[in-house]
């Protein structure tokens, strides 16, 4: 079966999907996106995911082409004519297409909508969770918003493949003072000496993860102790247990750091509580 994009109002095949040269999200990075888990065909955490976007759009000043509702009727759409069980659904809103000049263009332009839709494979993702990944810490050069989720990604591409030619799997990136922000795509947590939970608190330095408000929910029915603080590379090296979150990767136990073992080489049994638990308090529509 061939996959189906939508494209600025129209469902096209996969081949006729094109965007403009000209589209600031190709010349500048000019735009915002969201990557939505589904399951069973269904959209996983929309209203959150879609509250971030309006939020990231409001941040850079680009005026929602659509409503929130008529978005998710797309989305939908897209998940459907793909035939979508268990995947990913991705939604990305750029300026629209202007002549390149960086300020705004005047007269203002229609944003650009792209959604697409793609299948992931269940058993691949299992078999990673059970195993655990290795990640690397690298220096945090991104710039002081990436609370706002844009599609600028450089920084991550690169941590992403110094991760992979290092034979690990993600990376964290760690700030000027030795704390660590977050992974290249993902929220970093670590299970500390004290049995608490940490992770860094959602500020201008980190993406607010859609997992990382669901865990928040999922720690405190289980009884866990939450500590939202920074929490340096260091301490993450002599963790009981680390794990990451995302839409794509829900918990994801982290069983290496920079070649440390982490705990005792294995997915802890918290991160592994909390990725089996996880989908009861995640909101499915
Ligand atoms: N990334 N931090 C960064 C830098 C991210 O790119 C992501 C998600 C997260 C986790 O956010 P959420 O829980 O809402 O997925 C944190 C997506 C999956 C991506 O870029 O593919």
């Amino acid at each position: 079966m061939s996959r189906i994009a939508y494209v600025n109002g129209r469902y096209l095949p996969f081949g006729d999907a094109k965007i403009h040269i000209e589209d600031r999200g190709y010349q500048f990075a000019d735009g915002v996106y969201e990557v939505c888990e589904v399951r069973e065909g269904r959209l996983v955490d929309a209203p959150r995911h879609f509250a971030r976007l309006m939020r990231s759009l409001v941040e850079v000043r680009i005026r929602p082409p659509m409503s929130l509702a008529a978005l998710g009727v797309v989305l939908r759409e897209v998940v459907a004519k793909n035939r979508i069980g268990y995947g990913i659904a991705y939604v990305q809103i750029t300026r629209g297409m202007a002549r390149r000049d960086h300020a705004f263009p005047i007269p203002e332009v229609v944003p650009s909508v792209v959604v697409t839709a793609r299948v992931l494979n269940k058993a691949r993702r299992e078999a990673l969770a059970a195993n655990g990944i290795g990640v690397i810490s690298v220096a945090d050069n991104r710039w002081g918003r990436v609370d706002i989720k844009t599609i600028g990604l450089l920084p991550n591409v690169l941590a992403r493949q110094a991760a992979v030619e290092q034979g690990a799997r993600d990376a964290w990136f760690v700030d000027k003072d030795g704390q660590v922000t977050e992974g290249a795509s993902a929220n970093a947590w670590i299970v500390a000496a004290s049995g608490s939970v940490v992770t860094r608190p959602a500020d201008h330095a980190i993406l607010r993860g859609v997992a990382r408000t669901v865990l928040l929910d999922v720690i405190k029915a289980q009884g866990l102790l939450l500590e939202e603080r920074p929490f340096t590379l260091q301490e993450a090296y002599a963790a009981r247990e680390a794990f990451v979150t995302s839409a794509t990767q829900i918990v994801l136990p982290v069983v290496s750091i920079d070649g440390r073992t982490i705990g005792d080489g294995k997915p802890g049994p918290i991160a592994t509580a909390l990725r089996r638990e996880f989908h009861r308090y995640a909101e499915v529509g």
